[in-house]
């Protein structure tokens, strides 16, 4: 009877040191993993991460009674992050994929993108279909990892995309001459048109998307505690207001 008790006590004991392992968090705190350089959906003002992303996640973290953290990284590493544990969930204006699918869940989405093309206001690109006409060699700069990315590549071929770590870095380097377009979420193309000069969106939109936060696959119970908040701040408006106060 003792040694089946200490056998018990030693395999919760060895349970309860796992479970601490596999995750270096605290059990108050919500980690979030985004790449704050995509406005209006999470970017830097002064030194703390804002925008419509940010918000929405401070509004779910008080639903469920834990202290928002934001961790922020490279875009292409964050599904990684989330599926290893380090993060409790990934939002970042995400799209959802059948690929993504495979190694994350989504929750429900609660935004929609387009992928848009930004061109030098003199460019000699006027739709998307110019990019893969015959003959064309335009170079098209994207962000790495992202849908834009993704669809670009599948396209018009790797050799003509240059992939940036940045949606920004991107920008610049059409501002330099050194590709032809970028190919990137319309929201975030709206906010570089307007930061720099010379540039404009195509009209002719590539491809409509929506945002979902991801969740890993074995964390149903986060998935269905934040699906139940995303319906509550929808339903009272609160979604709304935020991406009103960003998008105008
Ligand atoms: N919607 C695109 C995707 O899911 C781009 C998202 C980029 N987000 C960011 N925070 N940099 O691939």
């Amino acid at each position: 009877m003792k040694k089946i008790f200490s056998l018990i006590l030693a395999a919760a004991l060895l349970f309860a040191l796992c479970a601490c392992g596999s995750t270096q968090q605290d059990a108050g705190e919500l980690h979030m993993a985004t790449n704050a350089q995509f406005p209006p959906y999470e970017y830097y003002e002064n030194e703390s991460i804002v925008g419509i992303d940010a918000e929405i996640a401070q509004a779910i973290a008080d639903k469920l009674g834990k202290k928002l953290v934001i961790d922020d990284m490279d875009f292409d590493t964050i599904i990684t992050a989330v599926q290893s544990g380090k993060a409790d969930f990934g939002m970042a204006g995400m799209t959802v994929t059948e690929d993504r699918l495979k190694n994350i869940n989504f929750t429900d989405t609660y935004a929609k993108g387009v992928q848009a093309v930004i061109v030098p206001e003199d460019s000699d690109i006027k739709s998307v279909d110019d990019l893969s006409a015959e003959g064309a060699d335009y170079r098209i700069g994207t962000q790495k990892g992202t849908t834009g990315d993704i669809y670009a590549e599948g396209d018009f071929g790797a050799d003509r995309v240059d992939k940036f770590t940045t949606g920004n870095d991107a920008v610049q380097a059409l501002l330099n001459d050194k590709i032809s377009c970028v190919i990137i979420d319309n929201e975030p193309a709206k906010a570089y048109v307007e930061a720099n000069e010379g540039l404009k969106i195509l009209e002719t939109a590539y491809t409509e998307e929506d945002y979902a936060i991801c969740v890993a696959k074995e964390n149903t119970q986060l998935l269905d505690d934040i699906n139940k908040a995303l319906k509550e701040l929808k339903e009272d408006g609160t979604i709304d207001s935020i991406v009103s106060k960003y998008i105008k």
